[in-house]
């Protein structure tokens, strides 16, 4: 085998496997291949100053080796690397979290803007409240947006995913204001938090129906997501988002704000769901491709 330099190798493996690739990770170029590439080896204590000049010899103890056979399985970049970007930060990622998607971002802008028209009317130290918050990309971004200290507390039924969540509080404690706080709290939903009262409710749960929906999912999600965060059962679908409306509803403050991402099929139904059990106001709010994504209560 003659000798090939890793930037070689990388621009045969694109070529030969263009149409698998394009599949698998929709609109990767070689471009971004090249700098995932470039931070994996960082991450591996692997030298980046010649990295694409210097010569490649595959073998099952070298990490790029390692790299490549994932992407050829399909295996999710963020989880190659065990890191995703979201919002302004880079998150630690497991395959026990959902990889955080672009669209939530939509939900951490929506919730810091209540929460600044709140700080400018008022001193009090607000309280928000983030249910199933996997990797921790949601309530950490608020936590980072906010110019003022705020008393954060977020829930997870999954163990492993609180321990992402720690993980990522920990890794960026100092890009927060350091009198903020957080708790992160093992329960379904929102148990054991009835004594708790918030200004703010934020959630992206699993919102996709196993049945009906599971056909829509793309199935590198199926195959290497957490089930746990992506789907509920067709026939409790609806009593599941019933109790966490409720435990919601009771826990807000007066006029406290519950904003949820979901399903662009469900949200409509999900929204009557809250009218009926007493939000003064509901609205669904559209992502960047305008499908309903977003249901904003209000108590
Ligand atoms: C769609 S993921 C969202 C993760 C993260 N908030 C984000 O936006 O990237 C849903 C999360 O809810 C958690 N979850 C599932 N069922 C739950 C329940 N009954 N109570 C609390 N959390 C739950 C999952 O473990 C998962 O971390």
């Amino acid at each position: 085998m003659i000798p090939i330099s890793l930037g070689t190798y990388l621009e045969n493996f694109f070529s030969d496997k263009k149409e698998r690739l394009s599949e698998l990770y929709p609109g990767l170029t070689i471009n971004r291949l090249k700098d995932e590439l470039t931070q994996y080896a960082r991450q591996k204590k692997i030298n980046v100053d010649d990295l694409f000049s210097s010569r490649y010899i595959p073998s099952h103890t070298n990490p790029i080796t390692n790299y490549f056979n994932s992407l050829v399985k399909g295996y999710p970049l963020e989880y190659i690397r065990g890191r995703a970007h979201f919002y302004k930060s880079e998150f630690d990622v497991s395959e026990n979290v959902l990889i955080p998607r672009s669209e939530t971002e939509i939900l951490v802008e929506t919730a810091s803007s209540f929460l600044r028209d709140w700080m400018k009317m008022s001193d009090e130290r607000l309280r928000i409240l983030d249910i199933g918050t996997g990797s921790g990309a949601i309530i950490i971004s608020l936590l980072q947006e906010m110019p003022r200290p705020l008393e954060a507390f977020a829930t997870d039924i999954s163990k492993d995913a609180l321990e992402v969540a720690r993980r990522n509080y920990f890794n960026l404690r100092y890009t927060i204001p350091r009198e903020s706080s957080l708790r992160l709290i093992c329960t379904d939903r929102m148990n054991d938090l009835d004594q708790e009262k918030f200004h703010l409710i934020v959630s992206n749960p699993p919102y996709i129906k196993k049945r009906e929906d599971r056909d829509f999912v793309h199935h590198q999600v199926d195959n290497y997501e957490p089930h746990l965060a992506l789907y509920l059962e067709d026939d409790s679908y609806d009593e599941w988002f019933r109790t966490l409306f409720k435990q919601v509803l009771n826990s807000l403050y007066e006029e406290g704000i519950f904003i949820m991402e979901g399903h662009e099929d469900h949200l409509e139904d999900l929204c009557e769901v809250c009218n009926m059990i007493g939000f003064s106001t509901v609205k669904i709010l559209k992502d960047y491709t305008n499908r309903n994504r977003f249901l904003v209560a209000k108590k």
